[in-house]
């Protein structure tokens, strides 16, 4: 099956499904004798992972290809073939345009045809070139192998897609055209996924879809499973510790998932709840299918179940017709809510997307004035919320070495990055922590004796564990 050993350089751009989705094509890329390496230098096969979502990621992609093209003339001045192919949203957006702008690119392939790669890059040595964007009509994941198999072990928190597309056609994304239609995974593929994951070393995983609350999988008893019912089955795993998932869309947000922020320990207390504004005016125009009043709500039956839950968005300004008076009513929806983390853009026009045809687009001064004010909101609330762990116990999920000798980088339950003095044996471990120092980007603490609970200073982790008596 495989002759001499070939090398796959993979760069990945956009959100974690494409993190997974390259990790994916690595494991089917193995079968046929590639190798994955860190550096694009000696690569045979490199490989791009595009995003498509704003038009910057876009860009990004053709002057990777162009840097990627001189690389490619000096290997054939040495007799050695390199192979360019492109992946992900871009490819599935603009394959032909691809082809036709950057000849450099050998091979497109879009993200619902991965298990295709093979066969493509045959399709390259036997005619010089290959473009595969349909949908296929089998399931990509029937015909790939079990992820992680060609990779160590080690990853201790790792992603599990088990939902891709959307059918919500917000005016201004592109993923709907991108993925493709809304799919779930069979439950029994993903628990086996799961389980496979833990042997390989994963005390964390994050779910991962477009709209992974609206997931829908079919279960083993024949009936189709809510995330809820499936967070549920995962918790049973033995040495799965964690589980996230991201990214969902408020209008998927049911009673019985909520019930699960309450009810199962290992659903840890942080949910990405996009809400792209806070005006009514611009979420219909968003095609969002709720209001500002119901996203309130929800965030509302959200903390009554489960108090110390922590919140991330993501906010677009500068959506066509966008007043003064809607960016208001977005930055009024955020002092409401408090955010812990959150991600914020300004709009880009995507073709193809209706919102891009609009005229009232909004000026580019306008949207980056409006970013700025939104920004400095949102970091300010990021701030008070790290600070507000000073002093305070917590388990944290020691994932690798820190930044220096004896330290290691672990992960609160509300997503923050933990320094910890801690041996590296004790990597893949929930230890508790105090809270010591808060930094510009982590959290810096002292682990305490899981028993005794004692820091060796006197304080122990029953005193300092938040809501303990006094
Ligand atoms: N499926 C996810 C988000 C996918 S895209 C969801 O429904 O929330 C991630 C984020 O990119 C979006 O939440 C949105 O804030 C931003 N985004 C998408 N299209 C955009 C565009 N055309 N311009 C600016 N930001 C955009
Ligand atoms: Fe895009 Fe909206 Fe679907 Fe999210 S819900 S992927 S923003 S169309
Ligand atoms: Fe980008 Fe596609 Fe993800 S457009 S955000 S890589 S789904």
């Amino acid at each position: 099956m495989s002759e001499a050993k070939k090398s796959l350089f993979i760069k990945t751009y956009g959100c974690q499904m494409n993190v997974y989705d390259s990790d994916r094509m690595a494991d089917v890329l193995a079968r046929d004798g590639y190798r994955r390496v860190d550096s694009a230098d000696q690569a045979d096969l490199i490989l791009l992972n595009t995003c498509h979502i704003r038009e910057k990621a876009a860009e990004k992609v053709y002057s990777e290809v162009g840097r990627l093209k001189k690389l490619k003339d000096a290997a054939a001045s040495e007799g050695r073939t390199v192979s360019i192919a492109v992946a992900g949203c871009v490819a599935q957006a603009e394959g032909e345009e691809i082809m036709a702008r950057a000849p450099a690119v050998d091979a497109v392939i879009g993200p619902q045809s991965y298990h295709r790669l093979p066969q493509v890059l045959e399709r390259v040595q036997r005619d010089g070139h290959a473009i595969e964007t349909e949908f296929p009509a089998e399931d990509k994941f029937d015909h790939m192998p079990a992820p992680g198999s060609a990779r160590p072990k080690g990853q201790i928190s790792a992603f599990l897609t088990v939902q891709e597309g959307c059918d919500k056609f917000c005016t201004f994304c592109v993923v709907p055209y991108t993925r493709g239609s809304e799919a779930s995974r069979p439950v029994d593929r993903i628990v086996e996924e799961a389980r496979g994951l833990v042997e390989r070393g994963a005390r964390e995983i994050m779910l991962l879809g477009q709209n992974v609350n609206a997931f829908h999988g079919s279960g083993p008893d024949g009936e189709d499973w809510s995330l809820a019912r499936l967070l549920a089955r995962l918790s049973e795993i033995d040495g799965l510790e964690r589980l996230r998932y991201t990214t969902s869309h408020p209008r998927d947000m049911r009673d019985d998932l909520i019930g699960a922020h309450r009810d199962l320990a290992k659903v840890m207390p942080y949910l990405h709840l996009p809400v792209q504004s806070g005006s009514d005016r611009i979420l219909k125009a968003m095609n969002r299918r709720h209001g500002r009043d119901d996203y309130l709500q929800l965030i509302d039956r959200l903390r009554a179940a489960r108090p110390d839950l922590a919140l991330s968005g993501d906010f677009i300004v500068g959506f066509p017709g966008e007043t003064d008076a809607d960016f208001a009513a977005t930055m009024e929806l955020i002092r409401t809510v408090g955010y812990a983390q959150a991600y914020s853009f300004k709009y880009s026009p995507r073709p193809g997307t209706p919102a891009a045809d609009r005229a009232d687009q909004v000026d580019e001064s306008v949207k980056s004035e409006r970013l700025a004010g939104l920004q400095t909101l949102l970091g300010d609330q990021q701030r008070a919320f790290n600070a507000q762990m000073q002093g305070r116990m917590m388990d944290v999920l020691l994932e690798k070495p820190g930044r220096e000798t004896g330290q290691l980088t672990g992960r609160s339950p509300w997503l923050q990055p933990v320094q910890v003095d801690a041996p590296a044996a004790l990597i893949g471990s929930i230890v508790p922590v105090r809270i010591d120092r808060i930094g510009a980007n982590s959290l810096f603490g002292t682990m305490l004796d899981p028993v005794s609970g004692d820091a060796g200073d006197g304080e122990t982790a029953a005193t300092l564990r938040p809501g303990a008596a006094a």
